[in-house]
């Protein structure tokens, strides 16, 4: 499927925030480069976060869980893609899993000089 992407890996002890769990701003890079990924997989080129919204942070995520980030494009314009970003944590252990945070962000095609630039879809 070229609208979708997941990503998994283990959060990593370098990963902790002051209160011991796993620091808001790596999860943020987390999506920011998933979304990234799949702007460019989707438009075939290079491509720029515009804009994020909706970022809910909602349940603290574990140092050594398995972390899973979802990507989806809901909708795209000219040289927009509106991508809806979820990321899950599992207990390794126990196999539970944890809704953590979602948002959506839009990614804007860039050209080789940098301006917005017409997608390439299919
Ligand atoms: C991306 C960039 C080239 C766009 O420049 P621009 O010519 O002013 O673009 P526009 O204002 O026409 O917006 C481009 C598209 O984004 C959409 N867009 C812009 N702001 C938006 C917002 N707040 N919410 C949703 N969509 C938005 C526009 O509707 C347009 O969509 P379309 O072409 O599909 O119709 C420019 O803003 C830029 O370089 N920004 C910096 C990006 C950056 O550094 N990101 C962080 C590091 S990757």
């Amino acid at each position: 499927m070229n609208d979708y992407l997941e990503m998994a890996f283990l959060a990593e002890p370098n990963d902790v925030n002051f209160g011991g769990h796993v620091h808001g701003g790596e999860v943020m890079k987390w999506m920011d480069q998933i979304g990234y990924a799949l702007a460019v997989r989707y438009s075939k080129g290079y491509a720029v976060t515009k804009f994020v919204d909706n970022i809910d942070f909602m349940k603290p995520m574990k140092i050594g869980d398995l972390v899973r980030l979802k990507a989806q494009i809901v909708t795209t314009g000219q040289s927009s893609m509106n991508i809806a970003i979820e990321v899950t944590s599992e207990d390794l252990g126990s196999g539970l899993v944890v809704n953590n945070c979602c948002c959506t962000m839009v990614f804007v095609a860039i050209d080789a000089n940098g301006k917005k630039r017409a997608l390439v879809k299919g």
